[in-house]
């Protein structure tokens, strides 16, 4: 344990490249360590084998571990999953450089090799892409060499040690070492081999050791320049040639030593991810060495900082990025290619067009990928020490004991990744108090690599970054940030708008901001994927685990690892929608839509419209009357293009009550890499004629009803084929039959409610308890009866009076009931003005609990995903058709979920069509689903609980919201939603229109 020697004998780290023979294919060289090696656990450091490498050691009684896979999903120990401090807190206390001996589990694992006999006399390295959390390696009984950094290959001259034949390869690898303490990031802390090993010869006295390039664009932006510095051991002369998309050979101008100018380049953008092949050859030393050819991909682009702005080939682009872990559900750090390619093909869905590889670098196939496909990439080094926090005083990192680390960890990320055209901007790392140490590593990479600029987030804007990098910024402090004309770095969040659970609100403001403001350019959500691991349990269920459901004993940050775009397996979170909406490339704008007048914007800067194609709908009343499409835009790179559209003389026909809506889709007319032709890129509507409060029209007939109340006892009204019965001591509707069906649940009511299951955002704020008073309020009954002053000959009037005692209010239910049970329910609260104090609700409304097979739901409202005050504008108004199992959406730890607003009408019905029609006097909110909120709802504390356990209500619970507070996004541990998507306690009233529906 020493901070000083983090790695013996481990060869230069390099960029990532594969060379082969010039004459032969890649193949030849490598030799995969993948697979099945013997394996041997052991619970405590102080417990390992000592002599594990010996060549006459029997290891027939060990078991066997796969290459790559990480242990605590293969039978040995449990997953950690811990937030801020390291894996051991709560148990060990932090002691730099030591680490404990308790806990600290061991793995060593041995294979036999036979080498390909044409590797005889080469140089043999052996290459682990990443270890957790590092790797002894010993051959054939002799040490080797030593490695830490988790996430950055190590690789070891091995020739020494070969003989002919077998040979016996042995590595020991500690859960946790020294370089722990910079590797404290926020995941899942898992042990093993991450990713692929493999074996490569080489000729020893003759290869290209690393080879960095540099390219750029010259000032007029249409010639590529290319500097190349190769590292070489050995006589061999390099070459080079450059070859287009086609494979042709392209002009290189010299223009200085290993300098080029390429005229007339295709440059690289994440929407243009046009690349070059670099073909670097080095010639043979002599008869004896063959000279080797390394490919690598070339992307010509520019990135530059100027006016307090990131420029990108001149442009001041947009940063609609997220943060990606690499994890899945089944693999933890082990991620194949095809899910890495699976992510990129959401991304591109999702309308993301940057990365942020949070907190460490990743599998070297990631940036290739993100170069083939176009991504940016802030590339961030292994490097965090969250657990020490940010104090000068008391940080350890801050001190010259871990100037070694950092400095290491940062060289590492910059020459691997070197050669990325996707990679724009270096991170030095996450959450580590900054200081000296990263200064250092800062000059480092500013004298390595001059081409890109440098991402610091704890440097909170000072020297040691280029840009304003900062996280969970609320749209207030970027708008004051981006309007003052002393600011001069560009801002960029590294992190922002938390999507944990259901979250995700507040990126209208945030885009709003980008959109207006020059120097906010975007950000990163946090984060792309849930960090669930599947879980399969003895009786055949599965479900997404988390922090805390493994033991008791290890530290837990519960569930804070799940704030995903997209669940374990990369189904979208509803929230994802939001944010590919926001992040969209293409809008249409309303110039004068009432007469057909729209305008396309085209976002993108460096492609035009021609593979994107337009369709329209006019929407009445929710309902398509006429459509058509536009097939040829011609919009240039953030262009507009003015449209007019035929549909005047059908709005001319129109009755004016009408509701009139214009749906936009534009969608791509031929394939492109992992997007398929006809796929929708972008969407709009555009009001027309709203017309938002739809209520339906109560029956005026006269009825009979027959009205019976005893002291304490219900009262019931009965008539025209309805019986209803309020609740003598609640006053709650607990009988509502009509024509002998029940509208009610048996033993279910319709009530107020104010509560919703808490969202982890709500915990976050603490909500569950500042708020807890509106969970279940004291509603005490002062009076029930007919208010005959109201009835009349078509209406009987029920009111019933409560006193709220812990909220200081009075609430008045008022049910105005027609015939065929046709009724209009008034809520109103009104609060006693002298209380201040009263805290706010999460909803005013009610619900309904529905005969469970009454599970249809039609609506015409925002949909088809859930959405919310502060969530909306991805979700279109139209007519949607949902059942009550459809609209639970399975949280990762259960919670609200299912809600739409904006709901003009909303009606339940059984299989029949049997049911109710809701409308109310303003657009509301509406759900049904099979679960009560209590059963939802978390309680005080979070209880390690998953959606596979929740058992079911006996009802459809229908919740019917007036207001329903908006989820927040800004975090998720204190931030409450915008106050303008909050419900402060003032008076309130609201209005249901309830319409008995017959079959259809
Ligand atoms: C940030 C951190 C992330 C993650 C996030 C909360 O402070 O950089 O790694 O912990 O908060 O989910």
């Amino acid at each position: 344990m020493d901070l000083q020697v983090n790695e013996i004998n481990r060869l230069p780290v390099h960029t990532s490249f594969l060379a082969h023979d010039t004459d032969a294919p890649q193949a030849n060289r490598y030799l995969s360590l993948d697979g099945d090696w013997k394996f041997h656990w052991v619970a405590n450091l102080n417990q390992r084998p000592t002599d594990f490498y010996r060549t006459d050691l029997d290891d027939s009684g060990w078991t066997t571990m796969p290459v790559p896979g990480m242990w605590e999903l293969n039978g040995y120990g449990d997953p950690v999953y811990v937030n801020i401090g390291f894996p051991w807190r709560d148990n060990w206390k932090n002691d730099p450089p030591r680490v404990p001996v308790q806990d600290n589990h061991v793995g060593t694992y041995r294979r036999h090799i036979t080498l390909p006999a044409d590797w005889k006399g080469k140089q043999v390295i052996a290459h682990f892409e990443s270890v957790t959390s590092n790797i002894n390696l010993w051959v054939n009984g002799r040490f080797v060499g030593y490695a830490e950094d988790s996430k950055t290959a190590a690789e070891f001259d091995i020739t020494p040690y070969l003989k002919d034949g077998d040979n016996l390869l042995a590595f020991q690898v500690m859960r946790w070492c020294d370089g722990t303490y910079s590797e404290d990031q926020d995941f899942w802390r898992l042990t093993g081999v991450a990713r692929s090993s493999y074996l490569y010869c080489r000729d020893k006295g003759n290869h290209i050791d690393d080879l960095r390039v540099t390219t750029g664009l010259t000032d007029d932006l249409k010639d590529g320049t290319l500097m190349i510095a190769p590292f070489i051991t050995g006589k061999g002369k390099m070459s080079y040639k450059l070859l287009n998309a086609r494979g042709n050979e392209v002009n290189m101008v010299p223009a200085g030593e290993n300098c080029w100018t390429i005229p007339n380049v295709n440059p690289w953008t994440a929407e243009t991810p046009h690349l070059y092949n670099l073909v670097a050859t080095l010639s043979p030393a002599d008869k004896k060495t063959k000279g080797e050819t390394v490919t690598i991909k070339v992307g010509f682009r520019r990135v530059e900082i100027k006016n307090g702005q990131l420029l990108v080939n001149g442009k001041a682009i947009y940063i609609k990025g997220a943060n990606r872990h690499e994890l899945d559900p089944d693999g933890g750090y082990v991620v194949s290619r095809e899910r890495m390619i699976a992510d990129i093909k959401e991304m591109k869905r999702m309308n993301i067009n940057a990365v942020r590889t949070c907190h460490y670098a990743d599998d070297p196939q990631w940036y290739d990928l993100c170069d083939e496909y176009g991504l940016y990439v802030i590339a961030e080094a292994n490097q965090e020490g969250h657990g020490f926090h940010y104090d000068p005083n008391t940080a350890p990192t801050y001190l010259p004991m871990f100037a070694k680390p950092i400095l290491e960890r940062n060289q590492h990320n910059v020459s691997v990744q070197f050669n990325h055209p996707s990679v724009i901007i270096w991170s030095l790392g996450n959450e580590t108090c900054d200081g000296p140490n990263f200064t250092a590593a800062r000059d480092w990479i500013r004298a390595t690599d001059p081409s890109r600029p440098i991402h610091w987030e704890r440097a909170q804007g000072g020297e040691n970054t280029d840009l304003m990098c900062p996280m969970y910024a609320s749209p207030e402090w970027c708008e004051r940030y981006a309007s003052n004309p002393a600011s001069t770095k560009p801002l960029i969040q590294c992190e922002y708008n938390h999507t944990m659970g259901n979250s995700g609100g507040g990126l209208m403001e945030y885009w709003d901001i980008v959109r207006r403001l020059p120097k906010f350019q975007g950000g990163f959500v946090w984060d792309f994927v849930d960090q669930g691991l599947r879980v399969k349990t003895a009786d055949g269920k599965e479900y997404y685990s988390y922090g805390g459901d493994y033991n008791t004993h290890d530290p837990s940050d519960n569930n804070f690892n799940c704030n995903g775009l997209v669940s374990p397996d990369r189904v979208w979170n509803p929230h994802a929608y939001e944010t590919a909406y926001y992040y969209q490339n293409v809008w249409a704008e309303d110039i004068n839509v009432q007469q057909g007048d729209i305008a396309v914007r085209n976002e993108f800067f460096f492609r035009d419209l021609s593979n994107v194609k337009m369709r329209w709908q006019l929407l009445v009343n929710g309902k398509s009357v006429l459509n058509g499409e536009e097939n040829n835009l011609n919009v240039a790179p953030q262009g507009r293009q003015m449209l007019h559209l035929p549909i005047a003389n059908t709005l001319a026909t129109l009755d004016p009550n009408s509701e009139v809506l214009l749906n936009v889709d534009f969608l791509l007319k031929n394939k492109e890499p992992l997007m398929e032709a006809g796929q929708r890129i972008a969407y709009a509507q555009l009001p027309i004629h709203e017309v938002t409060a739809q209520t339906a029209p109560l029956p005026h007939d006269k009825v009979k009803f027959s009205i019976k109340q005893t002291k304490q006892g219900p009262l019931t009204i009965a008539g025209d084929g309805v019986e209803i019965a309020f609740d003598g001591k609640t006053g709650f509707m607990t009988k509502y039959l009509v024509n002998g069906r029940p509208i009610l649940g048996e033993g279910g009511t319709l009530k107020p409610n104010f509560w919703r299951a808490v969202t982890d955002n709500d915990m976050g704020a603490g909500l569950q308890q500042r708020l807890k008073v509106w969970r279940n309020p004291v509603m005490n009954l002062t009076s029930l009866g007919v208010d005959k002053k109201a009835s009349s000959k078509s209406q009987a009037t029920v009111v019933a009076r409560y006193d709220m005692p812990e909220v200081h209010a009075t609430l008045t239910l008022t049910y105005e009931i027609h015939a065929g049970g046709a009724m209009c329910v008034t809520q109103g609260i009104a609060f006693d003005d002298s209380f201040t104090e009263i805290p706010e609700m999460l909803r005013f409304g009610m619900v309904m609990e529905m005969p469970y097979q009454v599970d249809n739901s039609e609506f015409y409202g925002r949909g088809p995903v859930e959405n919310y005050a502060d969530r909306r504008y991805s979700q279109r108004l139209g007519i949607y058709r949902q059942s009550a199992d459809e609209q639970f959406y399975p949280y990762i730890r259960p919670q609200e979920t299912g809600t739409k607003g904006d709901i003009r009408w909303w009606k339940q019905a059984d299989s029949q069509g049997i049911g109710i029609k809701v409308t109310a006097d303003k657009p509301f909110y509406a759900s049904a689903l099979h679960y009560d909120i209590s059963m939802l709802d978390e309680g005080d504390q979070k209880h390690q609980r998953h959606p596979s356990e929740l058992s079911k209500s006996a009802y459809t619970v229908l919740t019917l919201d007036s207001e329903h507070c908006g989820v927040g996004g800004i975090d998720s541990w204190g931030a409450r939603p915008l106050e303008q998507y909050r419900l402060p306690a003032i008076d309130r009233t609201c209005s249901f229109t309830i319409t008995p529906i017959a079959a259809n």
